[in-house]
């Protein structure tokens, strides 16, 4: 039994839910109804009938619960509460998925416990503007199911959807997330505060734009290189210890919460440039971003000869 076979129902046409939708049906699958909890007039879904969650599970034979994390088990109870005695005749065995990185497969218990195939299917992309199919083109998709078979649906629906599936267990998907998390959303929070630096320092407010080359280059080098020790550029991986003491003193003076982070995360820099550094650099860079203040710090290892002052009238 293949994916054709299946009536589809999303519910909740939100951010991820309308772009399924759209998805569906740019590939040619069977979309029955949407599932809404409110009157909604979502313009995608126009032309098919808007159902309550308990009239969706005579609609369809496949469910698309694209609610929020924390609704996905009390939809599936109430789906599971209201699925038909009977099948309308030639239907597949019906079919639940849920699309949040972080839960559980086991979120759809109680429809599988009704005897309904189960699966993840996470798309690791981010929804937020006009739904379109072209959003989930070539995206990778976590593909999650308790069953062979079931990952087997799972990875032939995210194709059809023009993403690429890979398998993640079960009981990986809060390190998955996590992975996500630091990797996307920690990211814009660290550029959030670069562009409060920049705005500072220029008194205008196109931080951001000041920043976009030196970032966009970044990631190119990082997403293109394989390694991210290859795209590592900057104090820390030259060993300029100067450097990196001018900007903790400013830092420890000004923000000292930034301070912290700078801390954290030049030690990660250090630990990817380490191999290309040689030992004395390693140690009192580690010694310079262990400590709380700058002023001290660092006098314990070797220390290459202090550069010129950067800050016009010798700041820091
Ligand atoms: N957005 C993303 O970038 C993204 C990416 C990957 C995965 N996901 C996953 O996709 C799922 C949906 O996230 P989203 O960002 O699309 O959320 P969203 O934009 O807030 O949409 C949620 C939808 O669910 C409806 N809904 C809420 N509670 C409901 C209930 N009890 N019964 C029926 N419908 C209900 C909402 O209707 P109302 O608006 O009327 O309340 C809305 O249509 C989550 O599992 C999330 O983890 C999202």
């Amino acid at each position: 039994m293949n994916v054709d076979a299946y009536r589809f129902c999303v519910i909740g046409p939100g951010r991820l839910g309308s772009t399924v939708l759209a998805g569906l049906r740019e590939a040619d699958l069977t979309v029955a109804a949407v599932g809404v909890h409110a009157d909604d007039d979502t313009d995608l879904a126009a032309s098919l009938p808007h159902v309550r969650v308990r009239d969706a599970a005579l609609e369809a034979d496949a469910w698309w619960l694209a609610v929020p994390d924390d609704e996905i088990y009390g939809v599936a109870g109430r789906l599971a509460g209201a699925l038909p005695a009977t099948r309308r005749p030639g239907a597949p065995q019906p079919l639940a998925i849920h699309s949040s990185g972080l839960g559980s497969v086991h979120l759809l218990k109680p429809l599988h416990e009704q005897g309904v195939r189960t699966l993840c299917l996470h798309p690791l992309q981010t929804f937020a503007g006009e739904p379109r199919a072209e959003l989930l083109r070539d995206v990778p998709c976590a593909v999650t199911a308790l069953e062979e078979r079931d990952l087997l649906l799972g990875e032939e629906l995210a194709g059809r959807l023009g993403m690429r599936p890979f398998r993640l267990e079960d009981d990986q998907k809060t390190l998955y997330h996590l992975a996500a998390v630091v990797g996307c959303n920690l990211l814009v929070a660290l550029e959030s505060e670069a562009k409060r630096l920049m705005d500072e320092a220029t008194a205008e407010s196109r931080g951001l734009d000041h920043l976009s080359v030196l970032l966009e280059t970044t990631m190119r080098n990082l997403l293109q290189g394989g390694e991210p020790a290859s795209a590592l550029t900057g104090p820390v991986a030259r060993g300029d210890v100067g450097t990196v003491r001018a900007h903790l003193r400013l830092l420890d003076r000004e923000s000292p919460r930034l301070a912290q982070t700078y801390r954290a995360l030049s030690l990660e820099a250090l630990a990817l440039a380490a191999p290309r550094l040689d030992d004395g650099q390693v140690e009192t860079l580690q010694a310079l971003l262990r400590t709380g203040g700058a002023g001290d710090a660092g006098r314990s290892g070797p220390q290459p000869p202090s550069p010129p002052s950067p800050w016009a009238g010798g700041q820091p």
